[in-house]
């Protein structure tokens, strides 16, 4: 079973591609996570010139929380461009799959020479960060400035003809600066970077656990998918351009959730860094069973947009969530779940306890929310 997409004219052999960050200063990463289904990588946003003050690395610079969510204060790349250019590039290139060089939007002059620089040896796309979410504390928040947006694309659209995604971040603003880039020329839109700024503050010292001044870091992982998965909808419904759906992305059902919301492809930062280079497989795998089960599917091609007509009203009615019999094992998780004392255990057959849902049920689904993964037991009204 095929997984290509396509973001523009872009060819992937999967939809799933290595976000930009910490563990894309190099290529080392993305070249285990190939092999696995990783179908190209973006570059740490790169900056033509490294401050002595960003020389120096803040720590602590992330903290982990719930397992599978991250705060950090990274800001940019630790190693010079040339290294891209140098070999980087090449090593990428060397696997058959498209590289996308990011660069930070700030300085305009550096974005264009790197982009000059860069096309003389030939990449697939420049992915624009003008989205990072802590940087504005510091540095302006670029992610709602459609003044500097402007200026942004009407230089780097004069120097190149290679595809520029813009990557953004959620903002009330996300969907008019999207549209503005889209009139400016830039490819696509990849969205969303760390959501933010955030904080987390060790209660042993009360010191916040990031080192950096303020305290205030960029939220990524499993905490900011549904607000990743908004933005691609919203996005998506407006946009003619692709869409590139990030943040929060850990299973094969994250993926198709993105795909149905119009992401053309995706890509994955915390899911990996986090769990290592087989993410990707899992997903990969994942997706193929998806389509085994679902025939109706024949490709990639068609679950992308499939819910962008689904939400156009409200919806006043719901069947009630449903107990599998055979599944419940009467553990009572459920129970606690149920503000409304719609559920309750009863002996069946004068032995097995099971979960009983009544007619004050408000469709809630908290039970179903809450049944152990590993019983799978109440089916949600959705
Ligand atoms: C440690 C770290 C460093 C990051 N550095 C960059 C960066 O240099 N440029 C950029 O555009 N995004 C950067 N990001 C954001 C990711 O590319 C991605 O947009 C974000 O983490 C959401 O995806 P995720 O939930 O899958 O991690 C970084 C994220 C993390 C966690």
């Amino acid at each position: 079973m095929s997984l290509n997409t396509q973001v523009g004219k872009l060819k992937l052999q999967t939809p799933l591609l290595l976000a930009s960050g910490c563990i894309t200063e190099t290529p080392k990463f993305f070249l285990r996570a190939q092999p696995y289904g990783c179908s190209g990588m973006v570059t740490r946003s790169l900056r033509q010139h490294i401050s002595p003050e960003r020389l120096k690395t803040i720590v602590p610079r992330y903290a982990v929380f719930n397992q599978d969510s991250l705060l950090n204060c990274e800001w940019g790349n630790e190693k010079s461009w040339m290294d891209w250019q140098n070999y980087g590039v090449r090593q990428v290139k060397d696997t058959g799959c498209p590289i996308i060089v990011s660069l930070s939007g700030r300085n305009l002059d550096s974005c264009c020479y790197l982009i000059q620089a860069f096309d003389k040896i030939g990449v697939d796309a420049y992915e624009i960060n003008i989205s990072c979410s802590h940087s504005g504390i510091l540095h302006g928040n670029l992610n709602v400035d459609a003044f500097h947006l402007e200026k942004l694309m009407k230089k780097v659209r004069g120097v190149t003809t290679t595809p520029i995604w813009i990557k953004l971040s959620y903002s009330n603003f996300l969907v008019s600066i999207a549209k503005q880039a889209e009139e400016l020329g830039a490819d696509a839109i990849v969205c969303t970077n760390s959501i933010g700024p955030g904080m987390l503050i060790d209660t042993k010292t009360a010191k916040s656990k990031l080192g950096i001044k303020g305290g205030g870091g960029g939220v990524t992982g499993k905490a900011i998918f549904p607000i990743a998965l908004w933005c691609v909808h919203q996005l998506s419904g407006t946009l003619n351009i692709p869409v590139v759906g990030c943040g929060g992305i850990f299973t094969a059902d994250d993926v198709i959730q993105m795909l149905m919301a119009g992401a053309s492809a995706v890509q994955l930062y915390t899911a990996p860094a986090l769990k290592g280079p087989v993410v990707f497989e899992r997903i990969a795998n994942g997706l193929e069973r998806f389509f085994a089960e679902n025939s109706q599917y024949a490709s990639i091609k068609d679950l992308i947009g499939l819910t962008l007509n689904q939400t156009g009203n409200h919806q006043f009615s719901s069947p009630h969530p449903v107990v599998i019999e055979e599944r419940c094992t009467g553990c009572r998780v459920c129970l606690q779940s149920c503000a409304f004392g719609a559920l309750s255990m009863v002996r069946r057959r004068g032995k097995k306890l099971l979960a009983v849902i009544a007619d004050n049920c408000i469709s809630c689904n908290a039970c179903a929310g809450v049944c152990p993964k590993k019983f799978d037991a109440i089916k949600a009204s959705f």
